[in-house]
């Protein structure tokens, strides 16, 4: 995939978050006005490469969707849904993954696809025994799945993991070779009083304390007031968050990291909203709950890839 002006964006973004940093609210009367100019800029250097169509993102790693089904579904259902999916048109240049109910991982593993991974949506700390009601990493590993949804803002905030436990639940899963979708976000109260970039960074935190190596992670920023209230964060607000949070992994990981490292948005993403939020810079794709469970919406927010290319 051709990436466009990163240098130019990484150095933009710098300025911007540093901007920002200093500021104990978050300004967005200010921020917006400056994220408009930024913004601008990258569109401009991006547009002046030639004529050929490319996705132009400040991050180096291909586009991901992933679908969080949560605790929904039927064996009916989910066989409506795969078969849904199973004839959806999905662009090339995109990661797909969707997250079934634990139980119906291996009939959706049977029927869905190869085209589209799968995700179980919690792991168990370490390796299985026993652990009453838990599924290991070792199960889903056998099982089929590539991936982990962990620190989910459900888990956190309903059933109370706390960061030490959720980054070491991150660390396994790495071990064991499965890839890791780490969320973090904040919740409405802690957004009102500015607190939006210290409760990200120290759920960012850690994960870093805790991961061996940042390879088989992607980053869900799910704001919490945004996940299923149908009250989406505006493309500006998810592209704030998403540039301070790869502020942070250069400056506290490696520039290289923050390069490669997926920074997904999440919380009501629909068919109607996903091509504006995908043409920021630092969205490099999405996490979706409600609308995972429609199969060409999902498939419309999967190719919403497309208003990331520009003429380059
Ligand atoms: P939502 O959920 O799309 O229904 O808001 C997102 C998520 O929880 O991952």
């Amino acid at each position: 995939m051709a990436v466009a002006s990163t240098s130019l964006a990484s150095q933009l973004s710098a300025q911007f978050s540093g901007l920002r940093r200093s500021c104990p609210k978050l300004d967005h009367s200010h921020s917006h006005s400056l994220f408009q100019q930024v913004h601008s800029h990258i569109r401009l250097s991006s547009s002046r490469k030639g004529s050929r169509g490319v996705v132009s993102m400040a991050g180096t790693g291909k586009f991901f969707v992933g679908g969080n089904w949560k605790c929904n579904g039927t064996k009916e259902s989910i066989t409506k849904l795969v078969s849904d999916l199973n004839g959806a048109k999905l662009e090339a240049d995109v990661d797909v993954v969707v997250a079934p109910p634990f139980i119906y991982i291996d009939q959706v593993k049977n029927t869905l696809t190869a085209r589209i991974e799968i995700s179980g949506q919690n792991s168990w700390v370490g390796k299985g025994g026993a652990f009453t009601g838990e599924i290991s990493v070792e199960q889903l590993n056998d099982i089929g799945c590539k991936w982990v949804i962990l620190g989910h803002s459900e888990r956190r905030h309903i059933i109370g993991e706390d960061d030490q436990f959720i980054g070491k639940k991150a660390a396994y899963a790495l071990s064991q070779g499965l890839g890791v979708i780490a969320c973090v976000g904040e919740k409405l109260e802690e957004r009102e009083s500015g607190k939006t970039f210290d409760v990200c960074f120290q759920q960012l935190k850690a994960f870093a304390d805790a991961v061996p190596s940042w390879e088989n992670v992607v980053i869900a920023y799910e704001p919490v007031w945004a996940i299923g209230t149908g009250k989406v964060a505006t493309p500006i607000q998810a592209q704030e968050v998403h540039v301070a949070l790869r502020d942070w992994l250069r400056k506290n990981v490696s520039a290289e990291v923050a390069s490669k490292t997926r920074i997904i948005y999440g919380g009501s993403v629909n068919g109607g909203n996903s091509a504006e939020l995908a043409k920021q810079e630092d969205i490099d794709g999405f996490l979706v709950g409600g609308a995972s469970l429609k199969g060409p919406e999902f498939a419309t927010i999967v190719n919403s890839v497309t208003s990331k290319k520009v003429a380059a």
